[in-house]
């Protein structure tokens, strides 16, 4: 079965450069539910995410590499007073993830993007107009050759603080050790945001937090998740000048 040249054409993308896979199976059922809801809830390419985009303006969360869509729809669900903007290069999680937002009856305050998450934050996504960020475990990339196609670098943590709000958040989890701290070393060393668990700091996990698909292979594999917390502050902003008296 084959997506609408329109549904390709506006939605989903080929050309970006992305590391990871973005096709693969799709069912009839989910290949329906993909046509039916698409044009609706996906953010199209040319498009700029503004408070019309959603029915009611409410503050507005991202969710990066959403996987299969159980923590977006998890969250929609405990935060009726936030929008959201999920975005998941790899079809098949976006199939899914329609689904189950639709079983869940939260699809007027999601919005979805088969997009790369560093496209959608440059070109679609204002500055200072997200209340925050969350990133499931990103794709490790445990090579050596490799660690350069990891999502979190220095110009990607730049990106994020410049699309956050004053006081928005950004969540990671990882149940890699050396992608924890590779996480860490790079956003604590983005001017603008503060490690909430301090310097070098891991939160303790929330334990309203549902478990990934990736928590639980992990555990499986005797891997513990760490998880960070990190706010956007006025620090860079701050000139702190006194007044000459
Ligand atoms: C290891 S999986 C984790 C999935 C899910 N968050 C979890 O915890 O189970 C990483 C996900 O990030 C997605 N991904 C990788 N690069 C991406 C990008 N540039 N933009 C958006 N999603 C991306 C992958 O397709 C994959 O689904």
């Amino acid at each position: 079965m084959r997506l609408d040249r329109n549904i390709r054409d506006n939605f989903l993308q080929r050309e970006m450069r992305t590391y990871g896979r973005k096709n693969g199976y799709v069912t009839k059922g989910q290949h329906e539910r993909l046509h039916r809801w698409l044009p609706k809830i996906s953010l199209p390419k040319e498009a700029r995410l503004e408070a019309d985009s959603f029915a009611a303006p409410a503050p507005v969360v991202m969710e990066i590499g959403f996987g299969n869509g159980e923590f977006l729809t998890h969250l929609a669900g405990l935060h009726p007073e936030w929008n959201f903007i999920g975005v998941e290069i790899y079809l098949p999680g976006v199939a899914k993830a329609v689904a189950r937002l639709e079983d869940a009856g939260v699809m007027e305050r999601v919005r979805i993007s088969q997009l790369p998450a560093q496209y959608v934050l440059q070109a679609q996504v204002p500055e200072e107009s997200l209340h925050g960020v969350y990133i499931n475990h990103p794709d490790p990339w445990p090579k050596a050759r490799h660690v350069k196609r990891r999502l979190i670098q220095k110009d990607f943590a730049k990106l994020l603080a410049s699309r956050l709000e004053l006081g928005g958040f950004v969540e990671l989890a990882t149940d890699k050790p050396d992608l924890a701290e590779w996480m860490r070393e790079v956003l604590d060393a983005e001017p603008r945001l503060r490690n909430m668990a301090g310097p070098n700091g891991f939160i303790p996990r929330d334990p309203d937090r549902p478990a990934t698909k990736f928590e639980e292979r992990g555990e499986r594999e005797g891997r513990t998740s760490q998880f960070l917390h990190y706010v956007k502050g006025k620090f860079e902003s701050c000139r702190c000048t006194l007044p000459s008296v």
